[in-house]
């Protein structure tokens, strides 16, 4: 077009035809700015698309979680359906209708499996509905004679959880040895039948909602727990393995989990592989108060002490020091 252009006099008008040299110029920025602007809109939707597989990916993730438990939760009633249905099937647990909590745990205490007496279960519930805060943990659940009652109290708290701390393991309850009877009786004892008969009254007497199941050794919980960084408990029952180290390890272990001002509850302190564990609580805690009911039933009751914050108060951080120093 150029050489056209050359040899012909009316340059004027054949700029106006096909357009000066200037137009071109302008024509070509503006085609290589748009040809910029489609390479951006290209990357911008590539990055869009790579965050929707990314979106899409966690969502099938989350599927297959809710799956997995769907397929626990229906295996858990099939269980429960087919013990119901056989011989040793545990009997169907009714509350009584109405309000009143004590009626509740008088009613349900006899048709559960544990060694809970009533006087106890009525103070557990008592110190449920009394405490502050909602965070509630029992370590060493076996049938739920303890944790129902205080579950029963709970239910009626905004927001209240009940973790059961319990892996019902023949091997776990005898890894550390008490005595050779007890030990031979929590070898042969049936743990996933007394199992069963504990999910299933928490079924029946509507405490879904408030229990939380931890099937694991409290060890294995408490890192769990630690790893929530900031969670305490309110109230906490320890009634897992009687043997001298574990109880004592349940007690030191646990302790730095509880909320200033919470509430430890410690089972059978009466028993002599239990008293370094009750030592161990009687000097770092405030005694709420011991029970021993006579027939070997004993309990007592623990409030944390509020830890001196170091920033705030170096002076009492001071005379913590010379107490432990001294
Ligand atoms: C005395 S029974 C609990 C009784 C129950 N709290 C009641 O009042 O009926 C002790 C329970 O602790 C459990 N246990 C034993 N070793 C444990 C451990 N290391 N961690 C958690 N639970 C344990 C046993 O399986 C058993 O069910």
């Amino acid at each position: 077009m150029a050489a056209l252009k050359r040899n012909m006099p009316m340059n004027g008008l054949m700029d106006r035809v096909f357009g000066s040299e200037a137009d071109h110029a302008v024509v070509k920025d503006y085609t290589s700015l748009l040809e910029q602007q489609a390479v951006m809109y290209q990357a911008m939707l590539a990055e869009q698309d790579a965050k929707i597989c990314e979106t899409q990916a966690v969502v099938r993730a989350r599927e297959a979680v809710v799956r997995e438990r769907e397929t626990v939760v229906r295996e858990r009633e099939a269980e429960i359906n087919a013990l119901r249905a056989g011989r040793d099937a545990p009997g169907r647990i009714t509350p009584p209708p109405g309000g009143d909590l004590a009626d509740c745990i008088r009613a349900v205490l006899p048709q559960l499996e544990g060694w809970c007496s009533l006087q106890k279960a009525l103070w557990l519930a008592e110190l449920v509905t009394k405490m502050s805060g909602t965070r509630i943990g029992e370590i060493g659940v076996y049938g739920g004679k303890s944790l129902i009652p205080m579950a029963l109290a709970a239910r009626n708290r905004p927001g209240a959880m009940v973790y059961a701390i319990e892996p019902w393991s023949n091997s776990v309850a005898v890894e550390q040895a008490t005595s050779g009877d007890n030990d031979q009786w929590w070898r042969e004892v049936d743990l996933n039948k007394v199992k069963l008969g504990f999910i299933s009254a928490v079924m029946d007497c509507g405490l879904a909602g408030v229990v939380k199941l931890i099937e694991l050794p409290s060890d294995e919980a408490r890192c769990a727990f630690q790893a929530m960084r900031g969670y305490r408990f309110d109230l906490l029952h320890i009634d897992g393995s009687h043997a001298e180290g574990q109880a004592l390890a349940d007690v030191k272990d646990w302790l730095p989990l509880m909320a200033p001002d919470g509430i430890l509850v410690l089972d059978d302190i009466g028993w002599e592989t239990v008293t370094k564990a009750r030592d161990y609580l009687c000097a770092a805690c405030d005694v709420i108060g011991e029970v021993s009911e006579g027939s070997g039933v004993s309990y007592g009751a623990y409030r944390t002490r509020q830890a001196p914050a170091l920033a705030e108060k170096p002076e009492a951080w001071a005379t913590l020091l010379s107490e432990v120093l001294a």
